[in-house]
Formats: structure tokens, C-alpha cells, sequence
């Protein structure tokens, strides 16, 4: 089997976004690893308007140009890492329309979740399990959440994320489960075919 390859997801497209630099730090640590491949997924490369296709991605194609190109990026990969914001406590509009716009590429995937926020954005990323429930997505356990301290810390303060060790321990045990789902559902998926 070809190791599986896992986008790691910008969940924020507004200028002047924080969120390259946890995608950035996730993208770096996971690309030690020799057991998957990893790229970065910009929403910013996908402009994709407010939902109005006709029909729902889980019953036909869709016909916007930027939702197809979206489409055709999350059909090669294996799995996903979602790098969210926390926007009055649920995920940023730009997300979870990214996610309303395809079905069957997340079918039968894991996804994990790095997000950060006053909370790690905790209750943006459950919210995001219920949608991942609905896409027939199986969703890791193991989270990063990036607290107000390390937030502010890494935004105003000059410090990285190394300077946070348990933001590493989070990652090990995320991208161990992460490995495990992705490998596990590959083999699953090209043997039901
Ligand atoms: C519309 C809006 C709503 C927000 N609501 C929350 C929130 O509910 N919880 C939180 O922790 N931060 C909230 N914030 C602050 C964000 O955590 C912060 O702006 C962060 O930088 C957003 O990620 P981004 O810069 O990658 O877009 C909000 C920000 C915006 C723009």
C-alpha cells in the first residue's frame, strides 16, 4: 500500500489570518513522521460561493468550477487534518461550506482536528465532529487545542510553538491515531472496491 497522503486543511481565508501559523506548525511536525504524506490545503486556493448548487453533493456533481477543483484535491487524499478557528463558538462560514460542497470524498476518512481560540476553539471542533459524523467521516480522538495563552503567547509575544511542549505531546497522539485511521480505512476501502 502507498503511504496514505493527508491534507492539512487552512480553515480561515480573512486577511490577515492566524491560522498559517498553526497549519504551518502541524505541517512541519507531521512531515517527520515516514508513515504518511502530508500538504497543505489553502481554502484561499478554493473560492467557493455561499452553497447554491441544486442538489446536495451526496446525490450529484456539483457545477461551480472552484467546488470542482475542491473536489478533485480531497479525492486524492487518504485523510485530513482540519486547522480551525473558533468564530462565536462554532467554525468559521468559509469551513463548514467548504465541507457542505463535497460528499463522497470524505466518505470513509479520518479527520483530525488542530484549532485555537480562547478554548483551543474546543466547541468549534465538536461541532465539526457532528458534520464529520454526517460525511461519514471518522473523527480522532485526540485534538490540538491551542489555548488564549499559547495564542496570545505565539501571536503578540514572540514565542512558537515549541515553547509549548504539550502542543507537541498533542500532536504525537494525533497524528499516532491519525496513522493507525488512515491506514486501516486505505487498506478498507481499495478492498471493498
Ligand atoms: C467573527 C469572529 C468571531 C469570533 N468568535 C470567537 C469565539 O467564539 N471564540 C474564540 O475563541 N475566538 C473567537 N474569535 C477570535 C478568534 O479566535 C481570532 O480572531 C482568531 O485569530 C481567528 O482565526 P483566524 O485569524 O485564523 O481567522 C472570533 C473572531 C471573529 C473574526
Amino acid at each position: 500500500m502507498t503511504q496514505p497522503k493527508i491534507g492539512i486543511i487552512i480553515g480561515s481565508t480573512r486577511e490577515g489570518r492566524f491560522g498559517d501559523k498553526p497549519a504551518a506548525w502541524i505541517h512541519s511536525v507531521a512531515s517527520r513522521r515516514d508513515d504518511l504524506q502530508f500538504e497543505l490545503v489553502d481554502l484561499r486556493d478554493y473560492p467557493m460561493p455561499f452553497f447554491a448548487e441544486p442538489m446536495s453533493p451526496a446525490w450529484g456533481p456539483v457545477k461551480n468550477e472552484s467546488a470542482k477543483a475542491w473536489a478533485a484535491k480531497l479525492s486524492g487524499l487518504d485523510g485530513f487534518i482540519i486547522v480551525t478557528p473558533e468564530y462565536n463558538h462554532g467554525p468559521s462560514a468559509v469551513l463548514k461550506n467548504s465541507l457542505d460542497y463535497a460528499y463522497a470524498e470524505f466518505v470513509r476518512k479520518p479527520v483530525a482536528f488542530v484549532g485555537y481560540g480562547g478554548v483551543g476553539a474546543a466547541r468549534a471542533i465538536e461541532q465539526l465532529r457532528l458534520v464529520a459524523a454526517e460525511l461519514q467521516m471518522v473523527s480522532v480522538r485526540n485534538a490540538v487545542h491551542v489555548g488564549m495563552v499559547e495564542f496570545l503567547g505565539i501571536w503578540k509575544q514572540g514565542k512558537s510553538f515549541d515553547d509549548y511542549p504539550h502542543l507537541g505531546q498533542a500532536a504525537a497522539g494525533l497524528l499516532d491515531e491519525l496513522a493507525w485511521w488512515a491506514r486501516t480505512l486505505k487498506g478498507a476501502r481499495a478492498g471493498a472496491a
